[in-house]
């Protein structure tokens, strides 16, 4: 059976002391009130990394991830981080492809695809981010985007590869605006993925990829949307800073 996993992308938010603070807390929490098998996964900015992974010690719930990495291996790229920096702080996740990356950094398909080698290739496990903008779902394009970004994103790698991601449908309307992707719309995509991962992989790889959905998702709306039989958890942005409203999130699996 795929894994449940709630992830928070601290996003560039918090500094050392206070995103130590925050992760302190959600460990307890973690600790205190979660009783199912969920995974929580938190996405830190690099400069907490390694003191997360310390903290986390002995605590087989939650793991670290980072938010980005560079596709090389290493060399002269001043200010880039490499995926074998990130994984020698013992960070198990990486977040690649997020909507901000492709619309602040021009990350494209094509790059990504070489990201996503060099992460695997790195002992990382890439949370592959995909979704569509409002103008394209306007357009009725929404099911070509995300194929396109399978295709030339992720669809390269062997089923072995394929299997170590988390894919996460985070549809850029719904990110850091309040507007929620409603269960029925995300259940759409979710099943639309799991389909084109049949088709291209086997329907087993398919029935045991984790496909997260990210996008103003909150304590109250986690519910109904992680409810949805394809849907198997979230990727949380805003509410992943508070750490009340990111354990309740990730209680809707208890
Ligand atoms: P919000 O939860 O703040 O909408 O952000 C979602 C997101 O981008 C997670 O990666």
């Amino acid at each position: 059976m795929r894994k449940k996993i709630v992830a928070g992308n601290w996003k560039m938010n918090l500094d050392y002391e206070e995103g130590l603070s925050l992760f302190s807390e959600v460990i307890n929490m973690v600790h205190d009130e979660i009783t199912g098998k969920q995974q929580v996964v938190v996405c830190s900015p690099f400069i907490h990394l390694h003191s997360l992974v310390q903290l986390a010690k002995g605590y087989s719930k939650i793991s670290v991830g980072a938010q980005n990495a560079h596709q090389a291996e290493s060399g002269a790229y001043t200010g880039e981080v490499s995926a074998k920096m990130i994984h020698s702080t013992g960070t198990e996740y990486v977040i690649l492809g997020h909507s901000e990356r492709r619309q602040y950094f021009g990350e494209t398909n094509e790059l990504l695809a070489k990201k996503t080698d060099t992460a695997l290739k790195n002992s990382l496990k890439p949370i592959f981010c995909i979704g569509e903008t409002l103008q394209q779902r306007e357009a009725n394009e929404h099911f070509n985007i995300i194929k396109q970004q399978l295709e030339e994103g992720v669809f390269h790698l062997d089923a072995t590869q394929f299997s170590a991601l988390v894919l996460a449908y985070e549809p850029v309307w719904a990110i850091g605006t309040g507007v929620t992707a409603t269960s029925a719309q995300a259940q759409e995509i979710h099943l639309f993925i799991r389909n084109e991962i049949a088709s291209k992989y086997s329907k087993e790889i398919a029935d045991n990829t984790t496909i997260l959905y990210g996008g103003s998702c909150n304590p109250k709306n986690a519910g109904e949307l992680f409810a949805q039989p394809d849907i198997d958890g979230g990727l949380i942005g805003g509410a992943s800073l508070k750490s009340r409203d990111f354990i309740d999130i990730v209680k809707t699996f208890n």
